[in-house]
């Protein structure tokens, strides 16, 4: 459980894309019980699709391209402690970050990722469930450790393979679960 002062616990949301995740949790955090309030994107990307989403919502973000990562977590790592952030949601952000990063945030650094963990980390998810026959995929939010995809699973979401389902559209399936099971964990951590 992570507790915090103030009222609303301050999460930053790393993105590296379209940033839907990012879409979905910032809608959750504006209902009126909600517990945590969005106080900065993070992107690794300078177009990141979600960096417009968040100007539009007047979410103030930030890139760093972490191709020199040490360096660029430094930085991060005095813009969350500025802003006095508590939680890192990691939402379709597509760098890893060092263990050490990872250890000034124990346990309040968490993923989503689009499979039913520990099944297919990494990358590929849809394809590689659906060319191994597999009956169902999903989604899990899971703490983040050093590592990959292997922390404690806070929720997951089973979702039916279809036989004539191609990536594209497990993966659409996939997602729209992403959007509800991510401000639930997230809600549930605070809880
Ligand atoms: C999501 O499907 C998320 O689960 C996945 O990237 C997508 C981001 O979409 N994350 C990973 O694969 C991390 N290993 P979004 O930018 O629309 O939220």
């Amino acid at each position: 459980m992570i507790k915090s002062s103030g009222n609303k616990t301050k999460v930053a949301v790393f993105i590296s894309g379209r940033g839907t995740n990012l879409k979905s949790l910032y809608y959750f955090s504006k209902k009126k019980n909600s517990k945590f309030q969005i106080c900065i994107v993070i992107s690794n990307k300078k177009y990141a699709k979600g960096l417009f989403f968040a100007k539009k919502n007047k979410i103030k973000s930030k890139i760093f391209t972490f191709k020199n990562r040490l360096k660029d977590e430094l930085k991060v790592l005095k813009t969350l402690k500025r802003k006095n952030i508590k939680i890192i949601c990691l939402a379709g952000f597509m760098k890893i970050l060092s263990k050490e990063f990872i250890k000034k945030f124990r346990g309040k650094i968490i993923n989503i990722h689009p499979s039913l963990l520990p099944k297919y980390k990494g990358l590929n998810t849809h394809i590689r469930a659906i060319q191994n026959n597999d009956e169902y995929s999903g989604c899990t939010v899971h703490y983040v450790t050093p590592k990959l995809d292997s922390g404690k699973i806070i929720l997951q979401k089973k979702i039916k393979i279809f036989k004539n389902d191609s990536a594209k559209s497990l993966q659409k399936r996939i997602l729209n679960q992403e959007h509800k099971i991510y401000p639930k964990a997230l809600k549930m951590i605070l809880n």
